[in-house]
């Protein structure tokens, strides 16, 4: 079963203060950024609680809007706090987003559509002051897609004034998926489907029950596993619509599979095929996310594999360690050729971002020995079970205790690969 998706939870979560009353999210993953999430909630005066998967937001007694630089650098989507306390409270003070080092990640976007609806910015060394006396409803055409600027404007545009069009938007499922919770909770919202999105501000908002789609990353990390072992997986509860992309390059890799209802069956037995580009893109193009991912398995295909990264210059960082366990991979600016198959060697190795983390777990699943990752919490900020999958597929991973904080890996042997329901 896949985890619910980290990427909509969290922007969800953030909406969830525009209402003065309560939310309650169903399918929320338990991993680190939710809780980060939920921790500057309840800094912010929103009572939480969970009942298993289910997540519980009070938000009738929200009682500031401050938000140190400390909470705010743990991760990159607490930007997002930015254009929900604005639009409920016309006023924010918080320190700069931290998150992933994949890259230069301004937030020059965010600001100028906050600029346009007649916020003041002061920008005050680590720290951002945004207030309005009123949000307008304005007409605006990002200059690059941004799946963060896109979902910072629609959750200020709901405390706006009027309509705000916007224009360029990020078409990823997780802005459709806080576009269809806040229509649950009131809002009207119009999206044409083609990067228009039309939002009225000022509806009346009411408590809302919601259910977290499915993490199609997570989905796309389990079945790259199961293509880097040659491995049979079946995935329930699979966004495949929203892995078209990916399931096209492991049909091209020699991957089969079949989609029953919600599940997803593949088999990797006939994965061989160098992929010769793959770049990656915003949605529907192949996914920044799941890009070392592929480049992992990229190291078990026979022939020269090459990538593209077109969303963020600086996401080869997992090159370093696929390297030091025998892969032979060049970087030349944003492109990166893998020559495969390579012979890996499991060995110490560091995860330096999440994906990177669990491309390593790929890796080390496909390399002779153990293979040891450390700073393994960058991997528990987004995957839920990913240890216990791997474990139920055949591999063998476990933690070793929280103070050492690193996961062991053993690769399966080739005479051991199993077919696998997972
Ligand atoms: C979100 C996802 C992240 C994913 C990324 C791209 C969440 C919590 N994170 O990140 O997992 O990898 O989308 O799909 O949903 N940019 C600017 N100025 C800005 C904002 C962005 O130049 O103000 C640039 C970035 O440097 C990057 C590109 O735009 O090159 C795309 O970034 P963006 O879509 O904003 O990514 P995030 O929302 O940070």
């Amino acid at each position: 079963m896949v985890q619910g998706s980290k990427n909509a939870a969290l922007p969800i979560m953030a909406a969830a203060l525009l209402h003065n009353g309560c939310t309650i999210l169903h399918g929320c993953p338990k991993i680190a950024d939710v809780f980060v999430m939920e921790q500057i909630l309840q800094k912010l005066g929103v009572t939480t609680h969970w009942e298993g998967h289910s997540l519980f937001l009070d938000c009738h007694q929200v009682c500031g809007c401050s938000i140190s630089s400390s909470e705010t650098e743990k991760m990159r989507a607490s930007v997002l706090l930015a254009g929900s306390l604005l639009g409920r409270e016309k006023c924010v003070c918080m320190g700069y987003p931290g998150g992933c080092v994949i890259g230069r990640r301004p937030i020059d976007l965010h600001l100028e559509v906050f600029a346009r609806m007649g916020a003041d910015i002061q920008e005050d060394g680590d720290c951002l002051r945004v207030t309005a006396d009123r949000l307008q409803g304005i007409r605006h055409r990002f200059p690059k897609v941004s799946v963060g600027a896109t979902e910072n404007a629609v959750l200020a545009a709901v405390g706006g004034e009027g309509w705000t069009i916007l224009e360029n938007t990020a078409r990823e499922p997780e802005v459709t998926a806080l576009c269809s919770f806040l229509k649950k909770m009131g809002v009207r919202i119009e999206d044409n489907g083609r990067g228009t999105l039309c939002i009225l501000g000022g509806c009346i908002l009411s408590d809302v029950e919601y259910v977290i789609p499915p993490d199609r990353i997570v989905a796309g990390t389990l079945l790259l596993a199961g293509a880097a072992v040659r491995g049979k997986i079946t995935l329930f509860k699979a966004p495949v619509q929203q892995l078209d992309s990916l399931l096209t390059l492991y049909q091209k890799m020699g991957g089969q599979y079949l989609v029953s209802g919600g599940t997803l069956e593949t088999d990797s037995r006939g994965v061989r095929n160098a992929l010769p580009l793959t770049e990656t893109g915003v949605y529907p193009g192949f996914p920044t996310d799941m890009q070392p991912l592929l480049m992992a398995v990229c190291c078990t295909l026979q022939g020269e594999s090459r990538i593209r990264e077109k969303v963020f210059e600086n996401r080869f960082r997992v090159a370093k360690p696929l390297k030091e366990m025998g892969a032979k991979i060049r970087i030349r600016g944003a492109y990166a050729k893998i020559q495969g198959p390579a012979v890996l060697k499991g060995c110490p190795v560091e995860a330096m971002d999440l994906r990177a983390g669990a491309a390593l777990v790929i890796a080390a699943l496909c390399a002779a020995g153990e293979t040891i990752i450390e700073s393994c919490e960058y991997i528990e900020r987004g995957y839920e079970t990913l240890y216990q999958d791997i474990n139920l597929l055949g591999g063998r991973i476990r933690k070793e205790n929280d103070s050492i904080d690193e996961t062991e890996t053993t690769g399966i042997p080739a005479k051991n690969k199993k077919e696998i329901t997972g």
